[in-house]
């Protein structure tokens, strides 16, 4: 080979390095181009240098000067383009302005927690204590203490969960009664929220367990004026000013019985789907405590008298805050439940 030729493949290797130097757009490519020019066992600029002692003597000198020229390029090239590359990349990713953001959830009580609090406060007012009972409860509390007939049809399968031959999930909140005349002597105001079960499929108005509110007053002398003119109270305070009507109604465990109406929240009274068309909506059901029940009760039913009710919190959440399909309270959907946050 001589100087002039060796010259030549210098120069020619000069361009291929800055083509492939400048094609490197990652570091890995660029750590590939290095090997690739300068990698010291098959290197082409090493390769290069092998030719060098085939050189005429006096031609060394300038060949091995314009080999070490290249090479020092090459690698000022090499470093110029990490520097590059390193400056391109972004540190952090980029901020996207047009993310929706992140929702922020809002922890809420569920709406018959709402309507319980406030039915409570209203009762408490009127020096009623909260009481409880077991949910799974003695069929005897649960129906004959409350002088249901052995045959009386709520007792039979397909209404009521046993979980044994006498004990059964209780199917109303009324066994509190029971129990609580059981433990305390009058004069006994008493509220008892809780969980009742029924064989019942989930559909926009039923569900297998659901909330009731007992309430009840055992004294001397209580009579129907203050069953009705405590729950008229009642409604007044909680639906706002409102028209109520009694009608006669039977349970068991009550003589005489009444169900109390609130004129229609949704339609005021003029007639809509929500009322069916009567224009009134059924909130609970009432009565003077069957003496029968005072007695199963040891409670002497010649001295005391005492009234009752039972309502579905449920269902006056329903009215309160117009929900199509009581469902909405079993499916924990947060989206749902968001909208009682205060
Ligand atoms: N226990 C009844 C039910 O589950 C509701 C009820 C009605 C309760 C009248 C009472 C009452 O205390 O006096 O349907």
């Amino acid at each position: 080979m001589t100087l002039d030729e060796f010259l030549a493949a210098t120069a020619a290797l000069a361009s291929t390095a800055r083509t492939h130097v400048s094609a490197a757009d990652t570091p890995a490519a660029l750590e590939a181009a290095r090997t690739e020019l300068l990698g010291r066992k098959s290197g082409r600029l090493t390769e290069l240098m092998r030719a060098l002692p085939d050189l005429p003597a006096d031609a060394r000198r300038d060949a091995g000067a314009a080999v070490n020229r290249l090479k020092t390029a090459v690698e000022t090239a090499l470093e110029e383009r990490r520097a590059a590359l390193a400056s391109q990349a972004p540190a952090t990713p980029a901020l996207d302005r047009t993310m929706p953001a992140r929702h922020a959830w809002r922890g809420a009580k569920h709406p018959v927690t709402l309507v319980v609090e406030e039915i409570v406060e209203i009762f408490r007012e009127l020096s009623f204590t909260v009481a409880t009972g077991p949910e799974a409860e003695h069929d005897w509390y649960n129906f004959g203490a409350l002088n249901f007939p052995p045959e009386h049809p709520a007792m039979d399968l397909h209404d009521t969960l046993y979980l044994g031959p006498n004990a059964v999930l209780r199917t109303h909140t009324s066994p509190v009664q029971v129990r609580t005349l059981q433990s305390y002597p009058p004069p006994i105001r008493i509220l008892a929220p809780g969980n009742a079960f029924r064989r019942d499929f989930f559909d926009a108005s039923h569900a297998p367990v659901f909330m009731q509110i007992e309430g009840m007053a055992v004294d001397e002398g209580v009579s129907f004026v203050d069953l009705k003119a405590t729950l008229t109270h009642f409604a007044t305070r909680f639906f706002g000013k409102t028209e109520t009507r009694f009608r006669p109604s039977y349970f068991p465990f009550t003589e005489p019985s009444a169900e109390m109406d609130v004129r229609c929240t949704i339609c005021g009274g003029a007639g809509c789907a929500a009322c069916k068309g009567t224009g009134w909506m059924e909130i609970l059901g009432s009565g003077m405590i069957h003496p029968a029940v005072l007695e199963s009760a040891g409670v002497d039913a010649e001295r005391y008298t005492g009234w009752a009710f039972g309502m579905g919190p449920g269902r006056i959440a329903d009215l309160r805050y117009g929900i199509p399909d009581i469902r909405l309270l079993y499916d924990s959907d947060v989206r749902f439940l968001e909208q009682f946050a205060t």
